[in-house]
């Protein structure tokens, strides 16, 4: 067999034929279901006369062929692995095709699979071609009517997307009609049968549409789908009083299903999710959990207008719905919660990881150029960066702008498959800003590094600020072009306190200003600047960029606690902390005794004292900056090191202030009835960081507090929490119970039980690889489903210290999951190998057993998507 081969965006040619009608019907069986298709088709007008039908399908068994009414032979079509070609069509007309199916054999999860004993489908990004033969394609947009021919009493609900049109019983088999008005590309496609419940409730729309809203889940979930729901209300509220965008159908569901590649998806009128993105419980949801569900609800009500209704050429494009939804999601839940920490905690995973990927050697731009395998492409780059991308525009051009560009989009493209360009075209014509620089974020990858060096000149009161840009190489891209930063920041005058007014060229931007840096090199002189200030860059994360400015200690200490942007203030703690950090890395290598910097506590201490007033935010500061974080920094990550300091740090903060945890754990410990609110959130937030702080020190009163944590059992989020802490302790011998009892209570709860995993493969203690393999013969394990193999293997090799073994055994436990995995399910394979593919930032030892297991991997028959990354990560 030969390489699997590249697309290319620049080879993007208009479909010869397009369907503009397409009809299904689905009679299922486990093993042999038979999937009709009747495509109305028209050759595209653009297209020559003389073209040939070429339609996609993967692993169908072909059982008849006809055209117009009458049956193809074998001499008039040509079927390989991947395509079915007729060379002579008419200009319009209907193929009829019938193919089998085998969803129980489907263990990549791709088309229509069976979950839990239910059929169900995931068809983005090329999935469809696994239930039919058809143009698999997103500029290929038809009506569907869809017929779902079932078993009563294994399938008693069938469901597709749109409106429900007729069901029925015929020879003790019964079925369902569903029929969808609005053109859609086949990576939209649902189906779902199964023996399922459901919640019901209601919306009505601004312009009055009543929309009858469902969750369907296994009769024992029936009881975890009222935050889903809340959310779904909330989303669809907040789309219309945001974007003026309202529900087209008057049913809108969503599925729950044990068995699925990513979080959930968006199918028109009946998304398909992930159970862990939909269902919650007090008892077996984290807050966390609670909050992730709400986000996902929304991100996928988001996609009916930025995806469904507008969507994508191409799957280049993919950031074109992905980046959008995300930057709208993200704007929905700092509405509904606390913005600042939504911030917080959006741009740390976004330093840490998608910095990551953007330095390694997957990276990739905003809008691939080449891709062998899309599904790889589901990626931190097109979903985070994307978003931070869109938010730059928006702040840009302002919202007013933005709003009326996301109108002129979405009723210019309506319909339609569109483009980044089409996208950002709105965007100009609606600001009258000129993007072409701006462009440059979709097509070049790699982090921008930004040095910054400030002056104050005394004399004459001025302040110059002078900007630095570099992008780094990355993979195929050498060199890389200045780009258009928006910087926002403020001057904070070091006698004041205050963010002094900005005068730049004369003109006055206020307190707050945004700065554009366009060229490699620029310097920036406000004028009339009254006091020396400490300049405070990048609020909000205005850009997403690497800014170096060599701050003093004293500097940070002072923006921690006088800088007006809250995101900011949270960023000096994590530069303070960093600080300390990297002496104590250093006293640990050279092996000289670690000395606390007294900054880094006093700065804690005032914290505590009750300087800053929201709480969620107050937990967030109090945070020091994770291991992976910590890493990021370093070019060559010592593991270790990194790990030793970092506890230094933990256990001297809570030596210092013991008392200050203690107090602030009894002030936040409350009795009220759980609810998902930001203000229990984040009230349950600080006591548990404070709980944290004291188990690093494991004294006493610190193990009663935990102790008596887990065992009122209140919530999942204050169990979870005390359970991690005793785990990860030192004292086994309290760890070894709590672990049981839990283990026995949720045995019957699949998604507690994947956090049970969880908890035991992240300790820091060395016996955690023995420990994965013993768990992966639990009975709760299975390696056929991603949430557990996320669960357990994922989460092991996020436990640094383990994973980076000196031994190697880490890589090889990874390298023997990712070689069964390649078989099973490639997309899952294909994403659990990227901490192999981060081996440059490791020493040498640890470089050579990480590609030696790579070179083993190589060395099976693989599958595309398990290819591509190991071929890059060699390279
Ligand atoms: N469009 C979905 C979402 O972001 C994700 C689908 C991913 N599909 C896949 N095969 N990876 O909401
Ligand atoms: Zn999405």
């Amino acid at each position: 067999m030969s390489d699997p081969q590249p697309v290319y965006l620049s080879d993007y040619q208009p479909p010869d034929y397009l369907v503009t009608h397409t009809e299904l019907t689905f009679d299922l069986d486990p093993t042999a279901t038979r999937v009709k298709a009747r495509l109305h088709i028209e050759r595209n007008p653009a297209a020559a006369l003389s073209a040939p039908l070429v339609l996609d399908g993967e692993n169908l068994t072909l059982v008849s062929l006809g055209l117009d009414g009458t049956a193809l032979e074998e001499r008039d079509y040509v079927v390989s692995d991947t395509t079915l070609r007729i060379e002579h069509v008419p200009e319009r007309f209907c193929l009829e095709s019938e193919v089998e199916i085998d969803p129980n054999s489907n263990t990549a999860l791709e088309g229509l699979y069976r979950s839990s004993g239910m059929y169900c489908t995931q068809c983005e990004a090329e999935g469809f071609r696994r239930i039919t033969y058809y143009p698999d394609r997103p500029d290929v947009m038809a009506t569907f009517k869809v017929t779902v021919i079932g078993d009563p009493a294994r399938e008693p609900v069938l469901l597709a997307n749109g409106n429900r049109v007729e069901q029925g019983e015929r020879d003790g088999r019964h079925f369902a009609v569903w029929e969808d008005p609005h053109p859609k590309p086949c990576y939209l496609f649902a189906l779902v049968a199964g023996d399922l419940c459901k919640t019901s409730d209601r919306f009505t729309t601004q312009s009055g549409r009543e929309v009858a809203l469902e969750i369907w889940v296994e009769e024992e979930n029936l009881d975890k789908t009222g935050h889903a729901m809340a959310s779904l209300k909330r989303a669809m509220a907040w789309d219309e009083t945001t974007y003026g965008r309202e529900y087209d159908l008057d049913l809108f569901m969503i599925v729950a299903v044990n068995d699925f590649n990513m979080g959930a998806m968006e199918n028109k009128g009946l998304n398909i999710f992930n159970s862990a993105a939909v269902l919650t419980h007090p008892d077996t949801a984290t807050d966390a959990a609670f909050q992730n569900v709400e986000g996902i609800v929304a991100h996928e009500y988001f996609h009916n207008w930025s995806g469904n209704r507008v969507t994508c050429r191409d799957w280049f494009q993919l950031s074109l719905k992905e980046g959008f939804t995300v930057f709208r999601d993200q704007c929905f839940s700092a509405d509904t919660n606390s913005a600042p920490v939504k911030r917080i905690q959006d741009v740390s995973f976004f330093r840490t990881a998608q910095f990551a990927e953007d330095a390694g050697p997957t990276a990739h731009p905003v809008r691939p150029d080449h891709y062998i395998e899309i599904t790889n492409f589901y990626t931190l780059t097109i979903y985070e960066k994307g978003a931070e991308v869109v938010r730059m525009l928006c702040n840009l051009i302002g919202w007013e702008a933005f709003r009326r560009g996301a109108d002129r989009y979405f009723e210019r493209f309506d319909g339609c498959a569109a483009t980044i360009e089409d996208f950002v075209g709105c965007m100009e014509d609606a600001s009258g800003e000129r993007l072409d620089q701006f462009m440059r974020w979709y097509s070049q990858a790699g982090t921008p590094e930004v040095d910054a060096f400030g002056e104050y000149d005394y004399v004459h009161g001025e302040y110059r600020l002078t900007l630095r840009q570099r992008t780094p190489a990355t993979p195929g891209q050498n060199e890389k072009l200045p780009l258009h930063v928006p910087v926002r920041l403020g001057l904070v005058g070091t006698k004041s306190g205050q963010d002094l007014t900005l005068t730049l060229d004369g003109e006055s931007l206020g307190k707050e200003g945004v700065i554009h840096l366009r060229q490699a090199e620029q310097t920036f002189v406000f004028e009339n600047v009254a006091e020396a200030p400490v300049p405070s860059l990048l609020r909000g994360f205005s850009a997403p960029v690497l800014l170096h400015y060599p701050y003093s200690r004293e500097e940070l200490a002072f923006l921690l606690t006088h800088d007006s942007d809250g995101f900011n203030r949270w960023d000096a703690g994590q530069r303070l902390s960093m600080l300390a950090l990297d002496d104590l890395i250093a006293a640990h290598r050279n092996g000289v005794e670690k000395v606390m910097d007294t900054r880094v506590v006093e700065a804690f201490r005032t914290l505590l004292d009750g300087e800053v007033s929201d709480k969620a935010v107050l937990a967030e500061m109090l945070t020091l900056p994770t291991e992976a974080y910590i890493a990021e920094q370093q070019r060559i990550v010592d593991v270790d090191a990194i790990h030793a300091a970092r506890e230094f740090m933990r256990q001297s903060l809570a030596v210092a202030l013991r008392d200050e945890f203690i107090a602030t754990y009894e002030a936040n410990a409350s009795d009220e009835p759980y609810a998902p609110t930001p203000e229990q959130i984040a009230t349950r937030s600080l006591k548990n960081v404070a709980l944290a702080y004291l188990m690093a020190i494991e004294d006493a009163k610190g193990l009663e507090l935990c102790q008596a944590q887990f065992a009122a059992g209140r919530n999942m989020t204050d169990v979870r929490q005390a359970l991690t802490l005793l785990v990860h302790s030192d004292r086994q011998d309290l760890a070894a119970p709590a672990l049981k009892t839990f283990g026995e209570k949720w045995a019957h709860d699949s998604l507690v039980m994947d956090q049970w995993f969880t908890v035991q493969v992240t300790r820091p203690q060395p016996d955690v690889l023995e420990r994965v393999e013993y768990l992966m013969d639990h009975p709760a394990f299975s390696i056929k489903n991603p949430n557990k193999v996320r669960a357990l293997i994922g989460a092991f090799t996020q436990n640094r210290v383990n994973f980076h073994r000196l031994d190697g055994q880490g890589y090889r436990l990874l390298a023997d999951v990712v070689i069964e995995l390649n078989r099973l399910n490639p997309e899952i394979a294909a994403r659990l190998i990227t901490p192999l593919t981060r081996w440059q930032r490791f020493d040498e030892s640890r470089q050579a057993l990480m590609r030696q297991e790579l070179a083993r991997i190589k060395k099976e028959p693989l599958s595309s998507n398990v290819y591509e990354v190991v071929e890059k990560a060699l390279a």
